[in-house]
């Protein structure tokens, strides 16, 4: 069996932690190892790379390193958990991946789009989800499921909307399969319309 490879995106207070549950049971259903990774972190490297971008403010980086930082802890993850995990068939669920970067750092930030496609695309190459599912909630509803918690991304209302609406627009990297689905309903509802997209691309 081959393995699959699936990112869930969509601006913080979306649902993807949910939805990454429901869709690891329902794989697990089927009888398939299910290995679920968050972005950026999942290794000891990428670890201390989430700890430095989101809790080392202190810490000054310009929006260009910190592009590759996110880079840097995402190719480890590919390189020593994601690509072994899909060479065993494995179904890898990744909390964010690189629509991120293009999204928060290039159309949201001050990066641009074009030239975060650009640096994701060199750097990744053909390492990339086999689809890319999009929570889509209107910044109102995020607000309100959006947790309490702190970090050098605790971000202004001017910027999470430009990142909703990052997320519509972008067509990822050349290729990608990007669906987006409407995040509002029951968590279970999302997930069966995941879940349907999903067995679509293994189909
Ligand atoms: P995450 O842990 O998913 O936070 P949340 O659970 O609140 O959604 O992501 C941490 C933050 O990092 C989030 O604000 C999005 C940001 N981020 C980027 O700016 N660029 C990236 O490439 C990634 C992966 C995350």
């Amino acid at each position: 069996m081959s393995g699959l490879f699936v990112s869930l995106e969509g601006v913080d207070g979306a649902g993807k932690s949910t939805l990454a549950h429901h869709l690891r049971r329902r794989f697990e259903e089927q009888g398939r190892e299910v290995v679920l990774v968050r972005e950026p972190g999942g290794t000891a490297l990428g670890e201390a790379i989430r700890t430095l971008l989101l809790r080392r403010e202190e810490v000054v980086i310009d929006p260009e390193a910190q592009m590759l930082l996110f880079l840097a802890s995402r190719v480890q993850l590919l390189e020593t958990v994601i690509l072994p995990a899909l060479d065993r068939g494995a179904v890898v669920l990744s909390d964010r991946f690189h629509l991120s970067t293009i999204v928060y750092q290039g159309i949201a930030g001050s990066l641009g789009e074009e030239r975060s496609v650009r640096v994701c695309s060199a750097v990744l190459g053909e390492r990339r989800p086999d689809l890319h599912l999009v929570l889509d909630l209107p910044l109102e509803l995020a607000r309100e499921r959006r947790g309490k918690e702190v970090d050098r991304f605790e971000r202004s209302e001017e910027f999470l909307a430009r990142v909703v609406e990052g997320f519509r627009s972008t067509s990822g990297l050349p290729g990608d399969r990007i669906v987006r689905i409407p995040a509002t309903g029951a968590p279970e509802e999302v997930a069966r319309l995941a879940g349907e997209e999903v067995d679509r691309v293994v189909a």
